[in-house]
């Protein structure tokens, strides 16, 4: 058979797709904005609810504007008892396939679900990301045989969340580091997940089917999965005198190592740098160095291969925090997924207010006009 003659773009790799105003990516050397700002400004002085507000609206709130957003937030941290149903029903799955399952049920519960329009996008966008930690913190708890923690109104996002998932007040110094987490996960360009959430508005879809998709993508190792496989990787390892030869051997039997390389950047991802004096510091507090010794001693096994552009991600580092915040490590890919839901929303707006349906081609490579017989006459 002859071939088709096409552009092949595999992976999509360099393709664009559209134009967006919510975050830019100089991946030659690891720049990334939202919304204009720069993420080291962001990830210094912004919370992750004025982070939201910017990805939401465009633009940093003013403290009026803040406060009221702030109060919208706290008044939709709550479940509907049917979910919590459903938690109890799912809660020996991954929690990312609950948090899937939850969003996906919630949409029977959002008077909003078929309206399709900015202004209840957003207000659903909203929804979701005040609900998604008191799904992910009550399925925490409900698999250990606890009772959810109610919502408390007087935390900030990131320290609620802490607050539901163990139960006591947390450190002001943790709450800061989580907030810090979700304003890096914030939003990312076009990658899988948020592919995937325009994938699905582009079909008109609303915006819990597009979040739903966003989840499910974002599970994977390649994507949001890397944090998890990270610290799996530094325990195996166990002390910083196997590191070298750990990451070695790894290399030599071609394995990739968790939290490096980027299909955009091919510098330090500028997410990783605020990270790193994080992991080292909280290691100091909570009098367990060792695993920021051991990142350290595969990061620097690992720097020829920035020569390839082969370097940290943001995840390379956010396992060990969250490990030393005593998160369970099957539960690292939902706080990246409760700081990315605002990105999320963010496209599907973008995607709704100028939509085209995404809808690639696929080269056939197979038998062409067979002959059908019958099922008696098949050998
Ligand atoms: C993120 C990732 C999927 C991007 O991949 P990509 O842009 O498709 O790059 P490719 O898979 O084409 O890899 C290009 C080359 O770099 C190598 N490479 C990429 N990431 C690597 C890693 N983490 N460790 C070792 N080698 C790596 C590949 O083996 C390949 O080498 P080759 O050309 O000799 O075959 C990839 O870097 C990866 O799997 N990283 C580990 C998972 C991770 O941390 N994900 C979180 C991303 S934020």
């Amino acid at each position: 058979m002859t071939e088709e003659k096409v552009e092949l773009h595999r992976g999509l790799r360099d393709v664009y797709i559209d134009r967006t105003t919510s975050s830019f990516i100089d991946g030659n050397i690891g720049k990334l904005l939202y919304r204009g700002y720069n993420i080291d400004d962001l990830a210094e002085n912004a919370s992750f609810e004025e982070t939201i507000y910017l990805l939401l609206y465009g633009k940093l709130p003013n403290r009026a504007e803040l406060d009221e957003f702030d109060a919208v937030l706290k008044a939709n941290r709550r479940l509907p008892g049917e979910i919590i149903d459903i938690i109890k029903l799912t809660k020996n799955a991954h929690p990312m396939d609950v948090l899937r399952t939850a969003i996906s049920a919630l949409a029977t519960f959002d008077p909003e679900v078929d309206d399709n329009s900015k202004e209840a996008t957003l207000r659903k966008g909203v929804r979701l990301t005040a609900q998604a930690p008191t799904i992910v913190a009550s399925h925490a708890r409900i698999r250990e045989g606890k009772d959810p923690v109610t919502p408390n109104e007087s935390l900030s996002h990131a320290g609620n969340f802490l607050y539901m998932l163990s139960g006591e007040l947390p450190e002001p110094e943790d709450v800061r580091l989580i907030d810090k987490d979700f304003v890096l996960h914030a939003e990312h360009g076009v990658n899988a997940s948020s592919f995937g959430a325009r994938v699905a508005a582009s079909t008109q879809a609303d915006l819990h089917c597009a979040v739903a998709t966003g989840v499910s993508v974002l599970k994977g190792p390649s994507h949001g999965g890397a944090a998890e496989e990270v610290m799996k990787m530094a325990l195996d390892i166990g002390n910083e005198e196997n590191a070298e030869s750990y990451v070695r051997d790894m290399l030599s039997r071609r394995e990739r190592v968790m939290g490096f390389g980027h299909r955009v950047y091919k510098a330090v991802d500028p997410r990783a740098n605020h990270l790193r004096p994080d992991a080292k510091a909280l290691g100091e507090r909570k009098g367990q160095p060792k695993w920021f010794s051991i990142l350290q001693t595969v990061s620097e096994v690992m720097e020829p291969y920035a020569r390839r552009g082969i370097c940290e991600n943001v995840d390379f580092w956010s396992g060990s925090i969250y490990y030393l915040l005593d998160i369970p490590d099957d539960l690292f890919i939902s706080i990246f997924t409760m700081g990315r839901i605002p990105g999320w929303t963010s496209q599907v707006v973008e995607q709704f207010e100028n939509n085209i349906l995404l809808r690639p081609r696929l080269q056939y490579t197979g038998p062409m006009d067979l002959e059908y017989t019958s099922i008696d006459e098949r050998e």
